[in-house]
C-alpha cells in the first residue's frame, strides 16, 4: 500500500471516529457532573456566582459573553458580538479547544479530548438551570 493511501485512511478513520462520537455519543448528566469537576475551579453551575470564569448556569442557549457581571476578555467579547449563543454544537466545539475556537480568550483551559466527556459535560449543564 502506498504511504499517500494509508495516510488517507489513516485520517479518514480519524475523521469518523470523531465525527460520530459527536453526533451519537449520548452524554450522561451523571458522568457530566464528575467531568464538571475540571470546570469548577473556575466556574459554578448551579449558582449564578462569578469566579474565575462567568457562572454557566442555563449556559445552554445562553448568548455568548454576557453574563451579568462578569469581565470578559475583549476576545470573548468581540466573538459573542453577532449574537452568537451557546448552543450544544458550537459548546461542543469550544470545549475541544476553546483558544482554537475563540483566539485570544483568557479561558487557560486546554480543552477536553473525550467526545465522551464533552458529550456528558454537555448533558450536566442541561440539567444545571435554576436549582
Ligand atoms: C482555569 C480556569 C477555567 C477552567 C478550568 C475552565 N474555564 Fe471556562 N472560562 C474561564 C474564563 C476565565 C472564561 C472567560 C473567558 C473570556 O472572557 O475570554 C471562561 C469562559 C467559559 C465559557 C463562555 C461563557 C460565556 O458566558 O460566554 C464557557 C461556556 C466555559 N468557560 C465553559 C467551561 C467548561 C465547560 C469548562 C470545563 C470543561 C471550563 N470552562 C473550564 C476559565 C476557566
Amino acid at each position: 500500500m502506498s504511504l499517500s493511501l494509508s495516510l488517507r485512511l489513516v485520517s479518514l478513520g480519524l475523521f469518523l471516529c470523531l465525527g460520530t462520537g459527536l453526533a451519537h455519543a449520548a452524554g450522561s448528566a451523571e458522568a457530566g457532573a464528575q467531568v464538571f469537576k475540571k470546570c469548577g475551579a473556575c466556574h459554578a453551575a448551579t449558582e449564578p456566582t462569578n469566579r474565575v470564569g462567568p457562572s454557566l448556569m442555563g449556559i445552554i442557549g445562553r448568548p455568548v459573553a454576557k453574563f451579568a457581571g462578569y469581565n470578559y476578555s475583549s476576545a470573548m467579547t468581540a466573538f459573542g458580538e453577532d449574537g452568537k449563543v451557546w448552543d450544544e454544537e458550537r459548546l461542543s466545539e469550544y470545549l475541544m479547544a476553546p483558544k482554537a475556537m475563540v483566539p485570544g480568550t483568557k479561558m487557560s483551559f486546554p480543552g477536553l479530548k473525550k467526545p465522551q466527556e464533552i458529550a456528558d459535560i454537555v448533558a450536566y449543564l442541561k440539567t444545571a438551570v435554576a436549582q
